[in-house]
């Protein structure tokens, strides 16, 4: 960590004040930039994944072309449940297909905790090159889906706005849908751990669909699982969560212990403060969208945000990832606005 040219991003999660306010972009590697896409056009998305110098060629493009204060490993939430023997598919305008999906005990057969150097490797290798590539110019961010959002599509087997077959599976068979909420916790830790060891320097969990249950139901069936992760992380690098709409569960989820709380752009940073306390860094909220507005109001935006959040114990990055549709200087604009606010105290 010493030979970090760049360590603002790490210096806010361990507590301490920083000169501004760190920035980067969930999805900062994709399809908005048109070096992603000519990668595109040559490998699908798995190869992509899965082939370490692509990987790495991908991470490290948002920094030499938008300047981020932090890379972020390219893969997918959804290469956990693959490791776990389910076959996903990732088709063009329609987003991620499970089609198998995990719907009754029999299904139980077709799932396992695998080792994970074996079947996810490629996801290491690919973090050791990346942190060579790097060169200590920014930290690492490797993530992993949380067990909730991950048990979505697993039984869902495709996108969903409510995810109703995913609750009715907890609902209906709540003993079932707890072994397989274990054992995917159980390889995520296997997973994450790893990733640490590779050269990972900050955890996210993304629970993209948290906000989708009551806080009561948060706590069953996604927040006992993600404490599990915080925990077996804690003294290894800071852990950010990001559940998107589940403010509910704010001050809980601060309790695991997590460095980071991510926001999504329809809470107000001091409503927050009043749930979560003070000293917990805040991540996020600028709403993607706004990133197609005329330049000039993208940075006018920027400041309110910044001032909102008032400089410290702060993360810039948007409520949640990056349109394909957002022109490369609109991105480039958010960044430099934050890279150009300065907190007054
Ligand atoms: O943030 C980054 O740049 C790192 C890479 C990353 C990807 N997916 C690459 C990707 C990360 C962190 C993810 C997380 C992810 N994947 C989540 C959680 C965050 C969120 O957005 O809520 C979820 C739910 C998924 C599952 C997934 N993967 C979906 C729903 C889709 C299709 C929707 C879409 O945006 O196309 C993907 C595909 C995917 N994952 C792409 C990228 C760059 C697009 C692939 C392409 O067509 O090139």
């Amino acid at each position: 960590m010493g030979t970090l040219q760049n360590d603002l991003l790490l210096r806010v999660l361990k507590g301490e004040q920083t000169e501004r306010v760190p920035v980067w972009m969930m999805r900062q590697a994709g399809r908005y930039l048109p070096e992603y896409m000519a990668i595109r056009e040559k490998y699908s998305f798995f190869e992509r994944c899965q082939t370490p110098e692509l990987a790495a060629a991908i991470t490290l493009q948002p920094i030499d072309i938008v300047g981020t204060d932090a890379a972020i490993l390219f893969s997918d939430i959804l290469v956990v449940p693959q490791a776990m023997g389910l076959e996903v598919q990732l088709i063009e305008n329609r987003g991620p297909v499970l089609p198998d999906p995990i719907l009754t005990e029999n299904d139980l057969k077709r799932i396992h905790v695998p080792d994970v150097q074996e079947s996810l490797g490629y996801v290491f290798d690919a973090i050791k090159l990346i942190k060579e590539q790097l060169n200590g110019r920014v930290p690492l961010i490797g993530f992993a889906g949380a067990p909730w959002t991950l048990l979505c599509y697993m039984v869902e087997g495709k996108g969903s706005k409510t995810f109703d077959k995913a609750k009715a599976f907890c609902y209906t068979q709540p003993a079932l849908a707890n072994t397989v909420l274990q054992m995917i916790t159980d390889t995520t830790i296997a997973y994450l751990q790893a990733q640490v060891k590779a050269g990972a320097d900050v955890i996210q969990i993304f629970d993209s669909w948290g906000g989708l249950l009551s806080k009561a139901d948060f706590e069953t069936w996604s927040l006992k699982y993600i404490r599990q992760i915080v925990v077996a992380l804690k003294d290894l690098v800071p852990t950010i969560i990001f559940a998107k709409g589940a403010w509910q569960s704010l001050a809980e989820m601060r309790d695991t212990g997590a460095a980071g709380l991510g926001l999504d752009w329809c809470i107000e940073p001091s409503v927050v403060r009043q749930f979560a306390g003070k000293d917990i860094v805040l991540q996020g909220n600028f709403d993607p969208a706004k990133l197609l507005a005329p330049i000039p109001v993208i940075q006018q935006e920027v400041h309110t945000m910044l001032e909102a959040f008032g400089g410290h114990h702060h993360i810039a990055n948007l409520g949640h990832g990056i349109l394909p549709n957002v022109p490369v200087a609109h991105a480039k604009a958010f960044v430099d606005a934050v890279k150009n606010w300065k907190p007054n105290n």
